[in-house]
């Protein structure tokens, strides 16, 4: 008989937790045992359910609907193709910051009236492109750029559908490398700048203003900001449309936070009622763009213990998977929770610190006391990994870029092969030396 035990991590505090599940003592999604793919495929790699993808579009939109916000999946938390395509699929918008992501998200499928384009730095090139392509918004953030965008829209001889991304100067209470909304941030327009700004582009033919838009950081647990910020946009919203100034969608941003052992998840619950409480029923067209929480809990990290090796205060286990694969640690001291795709060993007296192969001391995922004892060969499992893990993922130190597979209905596929380093040497073929 099968044995099903949810695996004893923090992840499992969360409902996406369960996506991944012990069965006879081997850590397995949608039936399929990890180890499994690990014989086949080997190590390190990315693994997603498409189960948990799914499953988490069904909440977070069930959860919003009773206030009519549509959700866009943030592509940059996981812009693979195939992944793409199970949203666009459920019906999900795309928010992108890159002519790369639409051409991503067209490629999955998205129809373009379902993506908004954000970001600080687009180029006219991409500009262009997205107006080419018929997105259904452009987020501007500066001046300056809405002068590039109308420019693009003359040149084209079409009205371009802007919304001026706003900075309302509140602190999202997260990491400091992923807090957007303050003011001396380089994202958004300051609010105090809006009104003028959004006024005279309104009168300006090639521009169609649709309304506004912000995003004040990532992985925020306390949703006491999202409150102060929306509370914000409304009194914008309400002044502009005093003003006489049409105003007829809010996009919301994402940054909707992954809960642990330490801290619980949000409430979904509490996040669509604030959603009402600041900015329902004012007649706006609303959007959220999460990232994080719709791919975060539906995908897995798994690698091998490569070495083991006594150090000071822990023992090193050194793993094959590194910063270039995952490098939230690295990055932003992030903690990601590890389990053993067997049952574990029995307990071990110390702690081990899980580094990887690459030389900088950077290159460590933290220390884990609960693993059991290790021996090389074993295999593990950072959890929480399905959003920004592959996608921020590199080459360095010419290591193979991570392979990704989609497990589904007891099944699974490479979605991207593990590109080594003859793919990087065809890349650096030489052209022919050019006169200056
Ligand atoms: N919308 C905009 C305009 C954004 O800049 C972002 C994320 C999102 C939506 C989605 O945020 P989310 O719902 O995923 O929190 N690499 C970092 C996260 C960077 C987020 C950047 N912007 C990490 O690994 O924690």
């Amino acid at each position: 008989m099968t044995k099903t035990s949810p695996v004893p991590s923090a992840a499992c505090t969360d409902p996406a937790g369960e996506w991944f599940q012990r069965q006879n003592g081997t850590l397995c999604a949608d039936g399929v045992p990890l180890s499994r793919i690990a014989g086949a495929m080997g190590t390190p790699f990315y693994a997603y359910s498409a189960a948990a993808l799914q499953a988490n579009y069904a909440a977070l939109t069930q959860a919003v609907a009773p206030y009519g916000v549509k959700v866009c999946l943030a592509v940059k938390a996981n812009s693979n193709t195939h992944v793409l395509a199970e949203f666009a699929r459920l019906g999900c918008g795309m928010d992108i910051v890159s002519g790369g992501e639409m051409t991503r998200a067209l490629a999955a499928g998205t129809p373009p009236e379902r993506i908004i384009f954000s970001g600080v730095g687009k180029t006219e090139a991409e500009i262009r492109a997205a107006l080419e392509a018929g997105l259904h918004q452009i987020n501007v953030e500066s001046p300056a750029e809405l002068e590039v965008v109308a420019k693009a829209a003359r040149d084209l001889g079409v009205r371009a559908p802007v919304a001026l991304r706003v900075n309302p100067d509140v602190d999202a209470r997260t990491h400091a490398k992923i807090t957007t909304g303050r003011k001396d941030s380089k994202f958004g327009i300051a609010a105090s700048e809006v009104p003028e700004l959004y006024a005279a582009a309104s009168a300006r033919p090639e521009l169609r203003m649709v309304g506004l838009a912000l995003h004040i950081g990532s992985q925020i647990l306390d949703l006491t900001p999202f409150r102060e910020a929306w509370a914000a946009m409304a009194i914008l919203v309400r002044d502009l449309r005093a003003a006489g100034l049409s105003v007829t969608r809010l996009d919301l941003g994402g940054g909707l936070g992954v809960g642990d052992a330490h801290h619980p998840g949000p409430d979904l619950a509490e996040y669509a009622r604030i959603i009402g409480e600041t900015v329902g029923g004012m007649d706006l067209d609303l959007n959220v763009e999460p990232g994080r929480w719709l791919c975060a809990q539906a995908g897995v990290l798994v690698t091998q213990v490569l070495y083991i090796k006594p150090g000071e205060a822990a023992d090193f286990a050194v793993v094959d998977a590194a910063m270039n694969d995952l490098m939230r640690p690295a990055l932003y001291e992030a903690v990601h929770p590890v389990v053993p795709l067997h049952e574990r060993r029995g307990a071990h007296e110390r702690p081990y610190r899980l580094v990887g192969p690459i030389c900088e001391s950077s290159d460590d995922f933290g220390k884990y006391p609960q693993l059991g004892t290790l021996l090389p060969g074993d295999h593990l499992a950072f959890l929480q990994a399905g959003a920004y893990g592959a996608a921020m993922s590199s080459t360095y130190n010419s290591r193979d870029l991570v392979p990704e597979v989609l497990i589904d209905a007891g099944q699974f596929r490479v979605i991207r092969r593990r590109a080594d380093v003859q793919d990087a040497l065809r890349l650096e073929a030489a052209t022919e030396w050019q006169k200056a």
